[in-house]
């Protein structure tokens, strides 16, 4: 039932909920792949090796800054950045701030720290240890 209200709420409402606390528990992972489907997936992928306009994400945390089979920038090829939540979430907010001179256009950054969070928790379960088993199991 809970899943159906979910389903048929509109775009514009499911993005004013991400930003609500209580919505946060049982509605994060999807709430977090919501915020990466509508922020990211453009131009990014999770899946292994599938590489877009920009590189793949999978198991995105701990991979070392340009280390794909992707024409990256000098700028990021050449950076010492190793992936975590932290970075992962700088860079989100505001490329430029993290790694000067990278190739992330256009991209306007996100200002809300929830939502950063929400898609940082995604893709640290995109392809990492865990591997998408923090799902609900019913259903779908
Ligand atoms: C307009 C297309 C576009 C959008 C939207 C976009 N990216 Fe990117 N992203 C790129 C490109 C292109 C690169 C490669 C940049 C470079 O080589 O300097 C990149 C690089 C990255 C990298 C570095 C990957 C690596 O292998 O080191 C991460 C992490 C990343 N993006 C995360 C995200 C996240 C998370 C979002 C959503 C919040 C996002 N990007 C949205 C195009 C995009």
């Amino acid at each position: 039932m809970k899943r159906t209200v979910v389903r048929s709420l509109s775009f514009a409402t499911t993005l004013v909920l991400l930003s609500a606390p209580a919505f946060a528990e049982e509605g994060d992972a999807k709430a977090g792949k919501l915020a990466f489907n509508n922020a990211c997936r453009t131009c990014h992928s999770v899946d292994e090796g599938d590489n877009r306009l920009g590189p793949n994400l999978h198991a995105i945390i701990g991979r070392d800054a340009g280390s794909e089979d992707y024409k990256y920038s000098p700028a990021m090829a050449d950076s010492d950045v190793v992936w975590d939540a932290e970075n992962l979430d700088q860079f989100i907010e505001n490329p430029e701030g993290l790694i000067p001179g990278n190739n992330m256009k256009p991209y306007g950054g996100i200002s809300d720290p929830a939502i950063r969070a929400r898609i940082v928790a995604y893709l640290s379960d995109a392809g990492g240890e865990g591997d998408e088993e923090g799902e609900t199991g019913e259903g779908e």
